[in-house]
């Protein structure tokens, strides 16, 4: 009975993401290879900032042909449901970030990423959109669990998903991919029933 009940509510979900989604100031959209040019100019804005954690920030991987080269992928991945890469844009469609959803935790969760202009921190961004996707996450067929990563030397990664109720759940060892990472990963965890149960917004930058 509560499995045909399940049933019945899990198919009220969407089975792909929305391509935009607008959250308090800052909108999320699907990425394409014509967004190349802004991703790497943010990006290359940012390399000091993002360097230590993103293994991908270096001049070669922020310029514009990597980017245009990259960025041909997500529609691909869109489609067929495996992930889904947005920008961060303020409202006059300025790119001041990415995040995104990854499938690569198991067939009912989904990883939650975001980087931010260097000009844009400490303003909450990361934290709206981490909490955009998470609703993204479990609007979602399927999706029962949403998870945020980060290497433990990340303080300002690490101050985001508690901010929306995830629970730390574990620290893994993992072979550092970025120069400040220092080799233990803190798993934040926040599971559909605790996301369900969460109290009303009472702030901006809360859940
Ligand atoms: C991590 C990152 C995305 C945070 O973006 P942000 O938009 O500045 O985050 P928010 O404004 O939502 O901040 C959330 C909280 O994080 C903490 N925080 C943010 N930046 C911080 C910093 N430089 N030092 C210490 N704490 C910081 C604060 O507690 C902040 O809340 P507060 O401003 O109310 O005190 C951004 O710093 C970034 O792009 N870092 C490099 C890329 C990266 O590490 N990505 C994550 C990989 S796992």
């Amino acid at each position: 009975m509560r499995r045909r009940a399940r049933r019945i509510e899990d198919s009220g979900r969407g089975l792909i993401a929305p391509e935009e989604v607008e959250r308090d100031g800052v909108i999320l959209r699907r990425l394409t290879a014509d967004d190349a040019p802004a991703v790497s100019r943010a990006a290359t804005e940012s390399l000091e900032h993002l360097g230590p954690w993103m293994p991908w920030a270096t001049p070669e991987g922020t310029s514009l042909e990597t980017q245009r080269e990259r960025l041909l992928g997500p529609a691909t991945l869109w489609n067929s449901g495996s992930g889904y890469e947005y920008g961060i844009f303020l409202p006059d469609r300025t790119l001041v970030g990415g995040c995104g959803l990854h499938r690569r935790i198991g067939p009912s969760a989904l990883e939650i990423g975001y980087w931010v202009h260097v000009d844009h921190t400490r303003r909450g961004i990361a934290t709206e959109c981490a909490g955009a996707l998470t609703a993204v996450g479990f609007g979602l067929r399927g999706i029962e669990r949403m998870e945020i990563h980060c290497d433990e030397a990340n303080v300002a990664s690490a101050s985001v998903p508690p901010k929306l109720g995830y629970r730390l759940t574990g620290r893994v060892d993992h072979e550092p991919e970025a120069p400040g990472e220092v080799g233990s990963r803190l798993i934040w965890v926040l599971y559909r029933r605790e996301w369900e149960a969460r109290p009303p917004r009472a702030t901006p930058s809360g859940a």
